[in-house]
């Protein structure tokens, strides 16, 4: 009977002072930065291209390394197991996604992944067999890669996906089942990637902050509280292509004036007094985009966040009203089509304290905040308990090529992944 005491405690003990590989873990991210990498540090591994087949290819060659069985499943997800002692146990997941935004950061993304391989990789190594099997997860594109659906994924696995998903276009006209069988997925069997609630223990998602909130308190981990909510709209807005030496100005349906005018008005949307925390038109086409020519057409996408799904709501509203007044004042014609939304999702409260206890345990100073950007967590936190762990992004940069963490941040931050999933695991037995 004492022995058997004595032996679990040896076990807490270890388990508490075990660490993740800082060495590999930095080398693994700058090996997988070099996939698509640009001169200036940042790497543009958009979804669906060549660098992220590349990208996916080397972190599972990271998996085969850990000890890991390597799966891809049906919605391209790039999964690595490691079983518990109870094997029919449901699964803690891990992970976050390896595709960035066109000339992205090296982090966003990236460092889930391979922090979560460290973290099964280190227990392998050691010997240390959990209750329950954990896996590691590399969602499909995350960040909507040539203009599809983000997150597709951690959607995939909710099950979120059906026909219509899959029959959707890019930009270029390509279909989205297509562009999933280019990189190992399977359309036709994109049920099988669904994971029944009862198959997850929860999910753990560490990540940049993406913000300026831990660089700003001076705190190395960031305990996510909730990531916000977004949705977004693609506005069209129809002119009449035309000379633009003869065409009088009075006579003009010049659809890139109509949508200058819905950028200042979704600006509007968002700061005091506005109807949502933040929004954004980032993307903007325009035809023929010939100096020449009063343009014909131009496509905006909007991006609106809160974590108020009313709010979003109401935001959207304004966005249709505003557009009808442009559309009367500009001549033109302007459709604004509603692309999806992304609910706000609060972070599980006990793997939150979970992770603030083992920021102390690795001696790093904690926060806790909200993540303004959206994450796989969010959608697969509508299945299971989910918990996030952020570190520092230095000036609070992100979705750029000045994305930067300390590296003692980065090691810091998957010791704090460690230690989270082994309580997790011990709580749950
Ligand atoms: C995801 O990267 C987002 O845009 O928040
Ligand atoms: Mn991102
Ligand atoms: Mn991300």
């Amino acid at each position: 009977m004492s022995g058997t005491v004595h032996r679990a405690a040896d076990d807490l003990r270890t388990a508490r002072a075990l660490r993740v590989d800082g060495a590999r873990l930095l080398s693994r991210l700058e090996e997988l930065r070099r996939i698509g990498g640009t001169p200036d540090g940042g790497v543009n591994r958009v979804a669906f291209t060549p660098e992220d087949v590349r990208g996916r290819e080397l972190v599972a060659s990271f998996m085969v390394e850990a000890g890991l069985d390597v799966e891809l499943d049906a919605a391209g997800n790039l999964i690595g197991r490691r079983t518990g002692r109870r094997a029919a146990a449901p699964t803690l997941l891990m992970g976050s996604h390896l595709d960035t935004v066109p000339h992205g950061g090296a982090l966003d993304g990236a460092y889930g992944v391979i922090g979560a391989v460290e973290v099964l990789h280190t227990l392998g190594e050691h010997g240390v067999v959990p209750w329950r099997p954990m896996a590691v997860i590399a969602f499909t594109n995350e960040e909507g890669g040539l203009g599809t659906r983000p997150m597709w994924g951690s959607h995939a696995l909710a099950g979120h996906l059906g026909p219509a998903d899959l029959l959707a276009c890019d930009d270029a006209g390509t279909p989205v089942s297509r562009l999933l069988a280019g990189v190992g997925g399977d359309p036709a069997r994109l049920a099988t990637a669904v994971w029944p609630p009862e198959r997850l223990s929860g999910y753990l998602e560490l990540h940049v902050e993406q913000g300026p909130v831990l660089e700003h308190v001076g705190a190395a981990i960031g305990v996510v509280q909730a990531v916000t909510g977004r949705v977004t709209a693609d506005v069209t807005v129809r002119g009449q292509a035309n000379h633009a030496g003869t065409t009088p100005m009075h006579l003009r349906q010049d659809a890139l004036v109509g949508a200058a005018r819905v950028v200042l008005a979704v600006r509007e949307l968002a700061g005091d007094g506005g109807l949502v925390r933040v929004a954004t038109v980032g993307r903007c086409a325009v035809e023929p985009n010939a100096w020449n020519v009063v343009p014909a057409l131009v496509r905006l996408r909007v991006d609106l966040r809160d974590v108020s799904v009313a709010a979003m709501r109401a935001g959207l509203e304004r966005l249709r009203a505003v557009a009808a007044e442009v559309a009367a004042a500009t001549g033109t014609d302007i459709e604004v089509t509603e692309g999806g939304m992304v609910q706000p999702a609060a972070c599980d409260p006990f793997l939150q304290r979970l992770v603030a206890a083992a920021a102390e345990r690795v001696g790093a100073s904690h926060h806790a905040l909200p993540s303004g950007a959206g994450h796989d967590a969010q959608v697969v936190g509508t299945v299971t308990r989910m918990g996030m762990i952020f570190v520092p992004s230095r000036g609070g940069i992100s979705h750029a090529a000045a994305e930067w963490t300390e590296p003692w941040q980065l090691v810091a931050g998957a010791d704090v992944l460690l230690q989270t999933a082994l309580d997790f695991d011990r709580a749950l037995g």
